[in-house]
């Protein structure tokens, strides 16, 4: 029997990860979530929707229909690459701009509902695995099971850090802490679909596990679940 597996947590801390490495180990489709509220952010930020940090909700909403997110599989990463409008833009996505400005976007209630609308149809026929903040209380609050991924901030920062200074961009450890934290207070703290532990949700710390062990660990519970 397939399910549905919905990965929830904080900011960078390696849910896509894990969530890629368990999808291509049991043969199920991978959704990053996040990628798309990147695209959105990345849209409203080339058409200058956002000034300073600030944005007309109307003038976003007024766009909605104007973008167009779709996913193809990229066998070199084995994951699918995001496209705005037909662009890929699976690089630009991850960019520290966008990563200032994506908690702001993903506040707006339409927003979420043209998101959630695009998730369920992905996972509508299970065998999915999909992360981000909301899939666990919200999109599919029926998935067989949920985990919900923490790090130590610390741990975390240095991961992303790592990640980012490996694609060629440069930050400091202070900038890249500064924008996790104020992502998760923004996250947990919005009003539509906040990020919250769902209450069927096994918690795992991968403060100190390695790759490995995280998928050992979310493996033996799909055994228990699929069987
Ligand atoms: O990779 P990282 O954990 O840094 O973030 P992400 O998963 O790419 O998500 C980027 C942002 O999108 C989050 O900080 C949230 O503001 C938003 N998001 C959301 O609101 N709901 C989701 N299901 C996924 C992401």
């Amino acid at each position: 029997m397939r399910i549905t597996i919905a990965i929830d947590g904080y900011s960078a801390c390696g849910k896509s990860t894990l969530a890629k490495a368990l999808a291509a180990k049991i043969g199920y489709a991978y959704v990053d979530s996040g990628a798309m509220y990147r695209a959105v952010t990345l849209y409203c930020m080339r058409n200058k929707l956002i000034h300073e940090g600030s944005f007309d909700t109307a003038e976003v909403l007024a766009h909605l229909e104007n973008i167009n997110l779709s996913f193809k599989y990229n066998p070199a990463t084995k994951s699918s690459d995001t496209f705005l409008n037909g662009e890929n833009v699976e690089r630009e996505i991850r960019k520290m701009e966008v990563s200032a400005q994506v908690s702001r976007i993903s506040v707006v209630k339409e927003v979420r509902d043209k998101m959630c609308a695009i998730q369920r149809r992905l996972g509508k026929d299970k065998g999915v695995v999909m992360d981000g903040r909301d899939i666990g209380t919200h999109i599919f609050p029926d998935a067989e099971l949920k985990i919900f991924m923490t790090a130590d901030p610390e741990v975390r920062t240095q991961r992303r850090l790592d990640e980012l200074t490996a694609k060629g961009t440069h930050v400091s450890f202070d900038e890249v802490r500064k924008n996790l934290d104020q992502r998760d207070h923004e996250d947990t703290h919005r009003k539509e679909s906040p990020l919250r532990q769902a209450n069927d949700a096994i918690v795992l710390d991968n403060s100190e596990l390695s790759k490995e062990e995280q998928l050992e660990f979310v493996l033996k519970l799909v055994k228990q679940r699929d069987s």
